[in-house]
């Protein structure tokens, strides 16, 4: 898995305004944009090119991974080191580049887009709004079970009943340690339809197949073209895995889960940790 494609090429209204002139996936974690922790994730899982599917609108992202040798003169020039070592290192993670979405037509016709630069490799993807903290990487826990299995492999956690109508859903038999072999994908149903409580978060592991998958799907829920659709439409093809991951996911897309990304990204921080814990404490 040398390459993961990361759409980011969405409106992102629901963290608006916070999104209206800055991408979401800048959104700056604690001391890091969004978009930095799923790039080291993948590159902790195997990967050394990241393929962003991206709009003229979030030229920003990219320019986060591009060498910016103005700073990098002022910096070296006032002596600031490990500021200069610091803002080179984030050009040296990965190899990111970007493909173009004309239109944001839905995550599936995202990852469309990334086909050619994809070619013929099995590849991830992850969707840089879900900050996932794990031991192991995700991507790196989905990786394993590609290797064994082949065809999809799909991240997945169990969500409150109430709220399945806001993500797919899968159906399936458990096999062994949190893997269930998938039988049946729905995006979006509604609460007494849906077949589980087990939810697909934004980490997934592809074999090269799912494009041809992806180009035969039509519009689905929202009037998107959802790669929950096609993942089911595959399913006559090749094998779905889910992983119920070990890890805590948090939906930087929404402002909770945002939050709760900040303090527990911050509670992990040597200097953070001891005051925000004292201030938190002295808030309640
Ligand atoms: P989301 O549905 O979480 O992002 O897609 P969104 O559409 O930006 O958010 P809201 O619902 O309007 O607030 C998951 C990921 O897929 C990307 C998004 O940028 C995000 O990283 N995406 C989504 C695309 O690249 N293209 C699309 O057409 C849709």
């Amino acid at each position: 898995m040398r390459k993961t494609v990361m759409p980011v090429a969405g409106l992102g209204t629901r963290f608006l305004p916070a999104t209206k002139a800055q991408p979401k996936e800048m959104l700056t974690v604690v001391d890091r944009p969004l978009i930095q922790y799923a790039v080291e994730e993948a590159v902790a899982a195997g990967s050394d090119e990241v393929i962003l599917v991206s709009a003229p609108s979030k030229g920003a992202i990219l320019e986060h991974f591009r060498a910016d040798s103005g700073l990098e003169a002022t910096l070296a020039a006032s002596g600031k080191d490990s500021l200069l070592e610091l803002v080179r290192g984030v050009g040296r993670i990965a190899n990111v580049h970007a493909v173009m979405q004309g239109k944001p037509l839905g995550v599936g016709h995202a990852i469309l887009q990334a086909r050619e630069a994809v070619g013929g490799d099995v590849f991830g993807v992850a969707f840089p709004d879900d900050l996932i903290l794990a031991e192991v990487p995700v991507l790196e826990q989905l990786r394993r079970v590609q290797e064994q299995h082949g065809g999809i492999v799909v991240a997945v956690e169990h969500v409150p009943a109430e709220q399945v109508d806001r993500y797919g859903v899968i159906d399936g038999e458990h096999l062994a340690d949190g893997v269930y072999r998938v039988s049946r994908l729905v995006e979006k149903p509604p609460v007494d339809q849906a077949p589980s409580t087990l939810a697909i978060v934004g980490r997934y592991v592809f074999a090269p197949a799912i494009f041809e998958s992806i180009e035969r799907t039509g519009a689905g829920a929202g009037g998107e073209i959802q790669i929950t659709d096609a993942i089911q439409a595959a399913l006559a093809t090749m094998p779905c895995h889910a992983v119920a991951f070990e890890g805590d996911r948090y939906d930087c897309g929404s402002r909770l889960g945002f939050v709760q990304a900040t303090i527990a990204v911050a509670l992990r921080d040597p200097d953070l940790a001891a005051p925000l814990a004292e201030f938190l404490a002295a808030s309640q």
